[in-house]
């Protein structure tokens, strides 16, 4: 059967897709955020994931604002990269595993979750930045797992709320655990922490609700679904909401994780830059 091993948060800050493009792994800038990342690539080297499933929010490449799902799952052989506008260099398409795309969705549709099913998508910054940063190399690395990418609509209100995104990822999770063949998958949730991108309220971070989160996601992910759709935007910023794909990732674990490497840094761009490595308890 298959085996949920773990989860990891990451902040998919565009920017962070040029600095790896130009090595600035030991600028003083990058550093205390490149960082973080090294025990990760040793839990990954170690624990060798077949699937990553890696839950972002699309930014306006793959969908736009005339059609929003609130969930999509792609269901592809493989996904492709655009350039978006930031100058990123795109990355080359990335295989996926349309035989267990389709096993999450019939499982989570049959749990009554409204899912839209894409046999075409294009990935935006929010999936390629954090498959750069765990998987180094790409296509060059040897560990580099099939991908199915999950989007949630953090764009365009009306948002889903963090207890809908919660009880995805729990539902996502017994789906996975329910697949017969014994591949290992690892859940990623891309985005956040605390950020606001334009508007009077420009450059809001806010490190303390963000390490709340950041401590509560571990143990007590339920206290986090009190926060309103509203409270959150006023705490975290406008797109501070992509908090609700660490919630989703976090309900896909089950009860019981180790956290195993954990970062906060700021800022980096406009953001609270995070990073959690979440290991499934047996
Ligand atoms: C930034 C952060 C994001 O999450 C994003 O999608 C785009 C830009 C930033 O901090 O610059
Ligand atoms: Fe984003």
């Amino acid at each position: 059967m298959a085996k949920v091993i773990g989860g990891i948060t990451t902040s998919h800050i565009p920017a962070v897709g040029n600095a790896i493009a130009q090595e600035l792994f030991e600028d003083p800038y990058w550093k205390p955020f490149f960082d973080a990342y090294p025990p990760v690539h040793e839990w990954l080297a170690e624990q060798k994931p077949d699937i990553v499933v890696n839950i972002y929010n699309d930014h306006g490449l793959g969908f736009f604002l005339d059609k929003m799902p609130t969930f999509a799952i792609g269901a592809a052989h493989e996904y492709h990269n655009e350039d978006e506008g930031w100058g990123i260099p795109a990355i080359p398409p990335m295989p996926g595993d349309a035989k267990l795309s389709w096993h999450i969705i019939e499982g989570m549709v049959e749990d009554e979750f409204d899912i839209t099913s894409c046999q075409e998508l294009a990935v935006d910054h929010g999936f390629t930045v954090p498959m750069q940063l765990f998987w180094p190399g790409l296509l060059d690395n040897p560990n580099l797992p099939r991908a199915i990418p999950i989007s949630a609509n953090t764009v365009q209100h009306p948002i889903p709320t963090l207890k809908r995104a919660l009880d995805f990822g729990k539902s996502l999770g017994k789906a996975l655990r329910s697949y017969p063949e014994d591949v290992k998958i690892v859940v990623l949730g891309t985005g956040g922490l605390s950020h606001q991108l334009d508007g009077e309220r420009a450059g809001h971070i806010n490190k303390k609700f963000d390490q709340m989160c950041m401590d509560k996601i571990v143990h007590d992910p339920e206290a986090l679904t009190k926060i309103s759709r509203m409270e959150l935007v006023k705490e975290a910023g406008s797109q501070g909401t992509e908090l609700i794909m660490w919630m989703m990732m976090r309900g896909a674990l089950g009860d019981d994780v180790d956290v195993l490497a954990k970062n906060y840094h700021i800022p980096i761009s406009n953001t609270g830059a995070g990073m959690l490595l979440l290991e499934c308890k047996d």
